[in-house]
């Protein structure tokens, strides 16, 4: 991982993106995307799910998509895990990150991994010891997602301090980050704050993460309240892709283009080049000619003269 930048962000949408969408990407593309984005500078892809062929068909090729992943110089090369199984088969290919998901809600979670939150707990457990028994160094680093936990579309508003007894619980039994996810897009900057610092309390310095949907436009808002929150890593896919089978209503990531300039223009370095980001595009739209595609900057381009970030922190220095 590179170390000149200010907040890592995590391209999502060969997961997020692609999970509730039927029309297989071919598995070339897929990893002509990861490439072209990594080229982009963008530091961390998830770039799979190991659940079962049968219930996502679109991830079939998981292994064949990390293989290649792992082969991009520098890349961090994240997956996600429902389970004990789909940890085994991740870590077999050396994944670097394994991003296990539980909901705080609990319907959703029986809606989403078949289990009650306490034996997704457990499994996460089982998930830790088998990592353990790895030499610290060849370990994956375990960012458990809470899904839902800014809101739910079966149950509605969730309790913060349900989120809270979800995060320690994890915390306690070893992730090395937890990401808080928005997964239906119902949170706003007040409830951000709310709920990242009871979490932050909760668990002293471990990382936290932010995935947020932008269902209903506030994406970006919310972005800007968790930084406030000391958050510096982001969940994002480029033009918006996103949603989730098992959660009605679920729709798009935040732009990761958009966020790329949000956090740049903020001053905040995040190793990415935002032309050569807002190209890959073109992969995409070529794939899912269906699929509509957002964002402003590659709508609108850069501001007239504008300096990214890691060069008006350059001149800086040579100022003062
Ligand atoms: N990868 C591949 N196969 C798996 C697997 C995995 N991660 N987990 C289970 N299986 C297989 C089992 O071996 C078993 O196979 P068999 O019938 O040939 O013996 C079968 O799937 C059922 O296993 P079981 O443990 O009973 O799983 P389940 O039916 O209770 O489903 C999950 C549980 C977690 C696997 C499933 O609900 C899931 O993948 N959910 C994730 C949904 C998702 O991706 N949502 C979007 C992200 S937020
Ligand atoms: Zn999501």
């Amino acid at each position: 991982m590179k170390t000149d930048i200010d907040v890592v962000v995590c391209e999502v949408g060969l997961r997020d993106g692609l999970q509730s969408i039927a029309q297989f990407f071919p598995t070339a593309e897929k990893i002509a995307w990861i490439q072209a984005e990594a080229a982009a500078g963008v530091p961390a892809i998830e770039v799979t799910s190991f659940v079962p062929a049968t219930l996502i068909p679109q991830f079939a090729d998981a292994q064949e998509v990390v293989m290649a992943a792992r082969a991009v110089a520098g890349l961090r090369v994240d997956a996600l895990v429902p389970n004990l199984k789909g940890a085994e088969r991740a870590m077999a290919l050396g994944v670097n990150s394994l991003d296990f998901v539980m909901s705080v809600s609990r319907t959703h979670n029986l809606k989403n991994v078949r289990r009650e939150r306490e034996e997704s707990i457990e499994e996460f457990k089982r998930i830790v010891s088998m990592v353990r028994q790895l030499p610290p160094q060849q370990r994956p680093r375990l960012t458990p997602g809470l899904g839902t936990a800014l809101g739910c579309s079966y149950e509605g508003a969730i309790a913060v301090d349900e989120v809270v007894k979800c995060a320690v619980a994890l915390a306690e039994a070893g992730a090395d980050e937890i990401m808080i996810c928005d997964t239906v897009g119902y949170a706003d900057p007040v409830l951000v704050k709310k709920v990242f610092t009871a979490v932050r309390s909760a668990v002293g310095s471990l990382p936290l993460g932010a995935h947020f949907h932008d269902t209903r436009g506030l994406g970006l808002a919310n972005v800007t309240a968790a930084l406030d929150c000391g958050v510096r890593r982001f969940d994002a896919s480029l033009a918006g892709l996103g949603g989730c089978q098992f959660a009605p209503g679920a729709t798009g990531n935040i732009v990761m283009d958009d966020l790329c300039f949000l956090l740049d223009a903020m001053g905040l370095r995040t190793g990415v080049d935002l032309d050569k980001l807002v190209s890959v595009r073109p992969m995409i739209a070529r794939n899912l000619p269906d699929v509509p595609l957002y964002g402003g900057l590659a709508r609108s381009g850069l501001p007239r003269n504008y300096v990214p970030a890691a060069q008006r922190a350059a001149l800086t220095n040579l100022i003062f």
